[in-house]
């Protein structure tokens, strides 16, 4: 039976799952890593497949479910699902599938944009499978109600932060679009809704402005994993620094030059195909 399985690993340091399309992940992996230094991390980006925004559920449900079967083999005792879109689309199948992991989602952050927007006027930016999935709906039911939501999917920013070009004319041209009419409208308040976006929003103060609020869900992510991590008593018996260790479905050594490009560390990236 599924649910009886136990999972330990040899020298009782906890192995942390963290997956995404891409590298969006990577800026959660970051923060973890900061935050959490204790554990070890297995990171995998699927750049075989991304972009997941373009894709069907049932597509990133069978994307998801076998990265973390992957995850697991490699002994990971909590997975974090480092993509907005993944989330959306597979969170509920992979609870159900693997009873026994603790899994922590992402949902776009529209309740505390609510809370601390002055206006209510709240710019959301996710991809097309998060903007139409259940997960979306239910929160802006939820929380939305009072505010006027501005969305956007950006249309090839998830494709150029993949490259690296975060300053190219092409990136800048996209985000004018996107975040253009939004600030027309007076928006007070914009949600990060794909983790890819926060290599390259917060640095656009020429777009943005600075006094609209971007809020950005990762260190809120990495609070919750540490809550997860306690009430799941997953606590580590030795308190030396962990390991990192990353795989690409795509090309490590495309990986590693945006690595190195934008999280300025030099890291080896190892191939592991899924289907
Ligand atoms: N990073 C992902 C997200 O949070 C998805 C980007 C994509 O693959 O389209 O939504």
């Amino acid at each position: 039976m599924e649910d009886d399985i136990q999972i330990e690993t040899e020298n009782n340091q906890i192995n942390i799952g963290v997956f995404d399309s891409g590298i969006g992940g990577l800026w959660i992996l970051k923060y973890l890593r900061e935050k959490l230094p204790e554990y070890n991390y297995i990171f995998f980006g699927d750049q075989a497949h991304v972009p997941y925004g373009a894709r069907t559920k049932e597509e990133i449900i069978k994307f998801s479910e076998e990265i973390t079967k992957f995850l697991i083999d490699k002994d990971c005792q909590l997975i974090v699902v480092a993509c907005n879109t993944a989330s959306g689309a597979s969170l509920k199948y992979l609870r159900e599938k693997f009873p026994y992991i603790p899994f922590v989602g992402m949902e776009p952050a529209v309740k505390p944009a609510v809370e601390s927007s002055d206006s209510g006027r709240i710019g959301v930016l996710a991809t097309p499978a998060t903007f139409e999935g259940e997960l979306y709906s239910s929160v802006v039911e939820r929380f939305a109600h009072d505010a006027e939501l501005f969305e956007s999917t950006c249309v090839g920013l998830v494709e150029q932060i993949e490259k690296g070009d975060l300053d190219s004319e092409k990136t800048l041209n996209i985000l004018e679009k996107a975040l253009r009419p939004m600030m027309d409208k007076n928006i007070d308040t914009i949600v990060l809704g794909c983790t890819h976006y926060p290599f390259v929003i917060p640095r656009r103060k020429e777009i943005v402005g600075e006094k609209v609020h971007v809020i950005d869900p990762t260190p809120a992510i990495v609070k919750h994993v540490g809550r997860i991590l306690d009430e799941s008593g997953l606590i580590n018996e030795v308190t030396d620094q962990g390991t990192t260790e990353i795989y690409t479905s795509g090309n490590p050594a495309e990986v590693e030059a945006i690595i190195l490009k934008l999280l300025g560390e030099t890291i080896k990236v190892k191939k592991h195909e899924i289907n």
